[in-house]
């Protein structure tokens, strides 16, 4: 009798540089899951509609702008990046600084979060189909909204001073603390640590340390563990 293996989500959330996208990375690697970051597709839906020149302001402008996008997936390597209309958003377009001041603005409105979640829930199926062990997802609103259910929920935290340091580190200007007041306090899919998330202050802790905590957890709910 052949045992089904078992399929893994692992959600990942946490404020602006609390260390989300490095430690996913390495768990993707580690367990030969699907990586997604699920803030590069709010960059760069903000940054297609920066390019059109819609404002946040004009709501019926952004759900009709929306409404003309075709999203699809590109998976390179463990990663899963978002396509618009068939076109692979470059990177640089969606680290810049018009995006990073931007973006906290465009991921209030309940259109722009309601033309990513079906999209979001759908790479289970894209990451099953392409025979990862699982997905590893991170956001604002992954173990809350998008995948409650999720196998493992972390909630990563770091001082604030400590995240602005990170970031300048990778050269990038970046209002870190006023982007979590925004998340923070928007009424749609709002930052929260759910209840029953893992919560993991990353401020004294090595990228190695977090990750060690979060594999330890991981492999448990593997069978064999790993
Ligand atoms: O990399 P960093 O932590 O700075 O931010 P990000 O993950 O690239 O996310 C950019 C922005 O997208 C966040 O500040 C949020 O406003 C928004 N976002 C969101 O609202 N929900 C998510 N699941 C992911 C990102």
């Amino acid at each position: 009798m052949s045992i089904t293996p078992k399929f893994i989500i692992v959600a990942i959330d946490g404020g602006a540089a609390s260390g989300k996208s490095s430690t996913a990375r390495v768990l993707a690697q580690r367990f030969n899951l699907l990586h997604a970051d699920t803030g590069s597709y709010y960059r760069a839906l903000t940054a297609e509609l920066l390019g059109r020149g819609v404002k946040t302001a004009n709501a019926a402008a952004v759900r009709a702008e929306l409404a003309d996008l075709r999203l699809g997936t590109k998976v390179a390597g463990h990663d899963a990046h978002i396509t618009i209309n068939g076109t692979e958003v470059a990177e640089a377009a969606i680290r810049g600084a018009a995006v990073n001041a931007a973006v906290s603005h465009f991921a209030a409105l309940p259109a722009m979060r309601s033309a990513l979640l079906a999209y979001q829930r759908g790479l289970a199926d894209e990451a099953r189909g392409k025979k990862f062990a699982g997905l590893v997802m991170e956001g604002r609103d992954i173990g809350s909204v998008i995948f409650p259910k999720a196998d493992l929920r972390f909630f990563l935290s770091a001082d604030p001073l400590e995240r602005a340091r990170r970031r300048d580190r990778q050269g990038q200007p970046d209002a870190v603390a006023e982007r979590d007041r925004l998340d923070s306090s928007r009424e749609a899919s709002p930052l929260i640590c759910p209840a029953g998330a893992v919560a993991i202050d990353s401020t004294r802790l090595e990228l190695a340390e977090v990750v060690k905590k979060m594999a330890g957890l991981i492999a448990a709910k593997l069978p064999g563990g790993i």
